[in-house]
């Protein structure tokens, strides 16, 4: 007997970022994070446990994985598997809309959209919060993927991590923000989000002060969320990421994930921002800018940004959806 499901999820980018573990075993944030769930980046996976299959099979974009993506998916099949008392192998299909590894938060929309079809397919069923936790045991960013809109990934205290995953901030519609990614390289990053964060840990003496002030920036962009004040959920944005940046950069040896055009589009911003328009940027494990502004500035922004040399392409896009169980590809 066949137990299968697809699912599809959309990335987020985080206003506050998570960077730090608390327990790496259970994947536990040491920090909590705020994030925009994004409509154009999705990932759809499709789940399928038969006993016909002798080991879990993971298939991205049509082709065999590696074998290290693997093993880091048949780990998580094998929390499901646990839950739902199924002990067959599986074999899990996966599309990216978007470039994967390259700083665009493919392993959020992929783990969970790979949470909901594989709790699905076994079928167990999980309220929002149980589905978000259980994401986050593949990737911490994951938790945030399962809702829509401005989300808010709870750090939690206990060891087992049953407190600490995410909930929604706002729906979809509750406010009109359009991001602008602008994409500077596609090549994979030589250092991941995981081993970044577990090297920044051990080395950079600013470790400690990132965790000290992460309530605070999370207390803020709270009320940002809720006064609708884009100025300053753009300013707590930028915060936000050059602080994690910083921490980066004060690690031995530097973590540096930004390339030539990362900066030139740093500067970029700034100097719009001075002409009045409202617009701001945010950059995770990867040389990707995003950019933030409202929709009446898009036009302007994706004229002077063409102009720079060597940007690939502009993915533009609004709030996305919550994620959702869809029906099997063939
Ligand atoms: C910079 O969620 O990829 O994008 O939990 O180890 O899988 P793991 O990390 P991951 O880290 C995301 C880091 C970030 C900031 C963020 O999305 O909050």
């Amino acid at each position: 007997m066949d137990y299968k499901a697809g699912a599809i999820a959309h990335s987020n980018i985080a206003l506050i970022k998570y960077w730090g573990k608390r327990n790496s075993h259970n994947n536990l944030p040491a920090v909590g994070s705020i994030s925009l769930t994004l409509k154009e980046l999705f990932t759809q996976t499709q789940v399928c446990f038969n006993e016909a299959i002798a080991q879990d099979i993971l298939f991205l974009n049509g082709d065999r994985a590696s074998a290290a993506m693997e093993e880091r998916v048949s780990k998580f099949l094998d929390i499901v598997r646990f839950k739902s008392g199924i002990k067959y192998s599986a074999e899990i299909k996966s599309h990216n809309n978007f470039p994967t590894g390259a700083g665009l938060a493919s392993s959020a929309s992929a783990f969970a959209a790979l949470a909901l079809a594989a709790s699905s397919a076994a079928e167990i069923s999980l309220s929002p919060a149980q589905l978000s936790e259980l994401a986050r045991c593949g990737s911490g960013s994951a938790a945030r993927s399962i809702y829509g809109g401005f989300v808010e990934m709870k750090v939690g205290k206990k060891s087992n991590g049953s407190d600490s995953f995410a909930v929604r901030l706002a729906d979809k519609d509750y406010w009109d923000i359009v991001l602008l990614i602008v994409i500077t390289a596609d090549t994979e990053k030589d250092i991941g989000s995981t081993q970044g964060m577990n090297h920044t840990e051990l080395s950079s003496p600013y470790y400690g002060q990132w965790i000290k002030t992460s309530s605070d920036d999370l207390k803020e962009m709270r009320s940002a969320i809720k006064d609708k004040d884009f100025v300053k959920l753009g300013e707590l944005t930028e915060y936000s990421c050059l602080k994690m940046h910083a921490l980066c950069f004060s690690a031995r040896p530097a973590l540096i994930y930004w390339n030539d055009l990362t900066f030139q589009l740093i500067h970029l911003v700034r100097d719009i921002r001075k002409s009045g328009i409202p617009v701001y940027f945010t950059i995770d494990a990867g040389p990707q800018v995003k950019i933030l502004t409202l929709p009446q500035h898009v036009g302007y922004l994706r004229d002077t940004i063409k102009e720079i040399s060597g940007i690939n392409r502009i993915i533009e896009t609004t709030l996305g959806p919550d994620a959702q169980v869809i029906g099997v590809m063939r």
